[in-house]
């Protein structure tokens, strides 16, 4: 099966050709730094950005898959949770193509296809993101492809953490998931985001705070592990952008030395991580899985990516962190969930389906 993807949902116009599992191509428009001006995400900037640039992406995928539209079997575009404007251009994009093609058309939710970014493999290697540009052209592809391999799933806890969502997901199968616990106020990496603010960094400020945290140290200060020792498996992160707030504040000399912003970065950086990594293995430990995936922007993260690699070996569990690549919002992972719903039977949506901007998983 050739199915087109389109995902919209926040500030990534992203367009994946996929057939039987593998990535074909993955075009992406990054706006970051159009709404950097405006410290956060500017709603109409992102549709009018989405409008512009969605026939080049598509376009772009569709010449890089050496795929005609004719050959597309199925069209899939992300229905939801994301910002309203934003959606709307490529879901309904998605149904006036498949309209025009006569071809079965899907709506995805887009946190049940981060659920499965981490059984992409090969991603960094064949679609490195770096390697597509602001205009969405996918850049030398080196041969071969990014493939979904479903042979070693296991049942998991999955993390989802990106900057508008924090998500502890039981997955019993591909198709069968229960939300176990999600955050009550900021996600993790608007945490990252709004406290390296404080601290004068450019948004979006994760990156940077991971770059900065390489050499500071995570226990220069004592920041608060929100919900650490809670029983639920919810988040809860502005108590520590608050702690950082009056921290800032109070020492303003801490802004003024590299080194200790540095240090200010990693203990930051720790408080969130530590209570990410806690959460996540104490979920799969009472869920009796013996698997934890991880996906989102802020699985990026080195220090994430590191101490969850360390938890999981010593409580003996395995661990698929989505690759870098495809840790970011992108079109193959709408892709990849939208094909093994067809062929597992799922029913085509019509084309008079809404988006769906405030879509909770179940
Ligand atoms: O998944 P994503 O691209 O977009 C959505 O929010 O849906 O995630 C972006 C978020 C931002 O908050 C960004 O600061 C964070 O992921 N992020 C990171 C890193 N890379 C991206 N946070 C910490 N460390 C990173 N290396
Ligand atoms: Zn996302």
């Amino acid at each position: 099966m050739t199915l087109l993807a389109i995902e919209t949902s926040c500030d990534e116009t992203s367009v994946a050709v996929v057939r039987d599992g593998k990535i074909l191509s993955n075009s992406v428009s990054s706006q970051i730094q159009i709404h950097a001006e405006y410290g956060g995400v500017v709603p109409e900037l992102a549709a009018r950005e989405h409008l512009r640039n969605l026939l080049p992406v598509t376009q772009a995928a569709l010449q890089a898959a050496q795929v005609q539209p004719d050959q597309l079997d199925a069209v899939a575009a992300t229905q939801g949770p994301g910002l309203p404007t934003a959606l709307l251009v490529g879901f309904k994009a998605a149904q006036a193509i498949a309209f025009a093609l006569r071809k079965p058309f899907l709506g995805i939710h887009h946190h049940e296809a981060h659920l499965f970014s981490p059984w992409i493999r090969n991603a960094e290697h064949h679609l490195g993101a770096e390697e597509t540009d602001q205009t969405g052209r996918d850049g030398a592809r080196r041969s071969g492809f990014a493939t979904a391999d479903f042979s070693s799933f296991q049942p998991n806890v999955s993390l989802i953490v990106s900057g508008g969502h924090t998500l502890l997901v039981l997955v019993e199968s591909e198709l069968k998931h229960r939300v176990l616990g999600s955050t009550t106020d900021d996600a993790a990496g608007e945490c990252f985001d709004k406290t390296g603010k404080l601290m004068g960094l450019p948004y979006p400020a994760g990156p940077e705070m991971d770059r900065l945290s390489e050499s500071g140290n995570p226990k220069a200060f004592d920041f608060p592990r929100p919900l650490l020792n809670d029983a639920s498996n919810d988040f809860s992160f502005s108590g520590l952008k608050t702690a950082v707030r009056y921290f800032v504040r109070d020492h303003p000399d801490s802004l003024k030395e590299v080194q200790s912003v540095r240090d200010l970065c990693a203990s930051i950086q720790a408080a969130i991580v530590e209570v990410l990594v806690t959460k996540t293995l104490r979920a799969a430990k009472r869920n009796g899985v013996r698997c934890v995936t991880a996906s989102g922007g802020v699985t990026c993260n080195r220090a994430l990516r590191r101490e969850l690699t360390r938890a999981c070996e010593k409580a003996g569990l395995t661990l698929r962190l989505a690759e870098k690549a495809l840790c970011t919002d992108n079109a193959a992972m709408i892709g990849i969930l939208a094909e093994r719903k067809l062929l597992a039977g799922v029913k085509p949506a019509s084309f008079d389906e809404e988006i769906k901007p405030g879509w909770i998983l179940d």
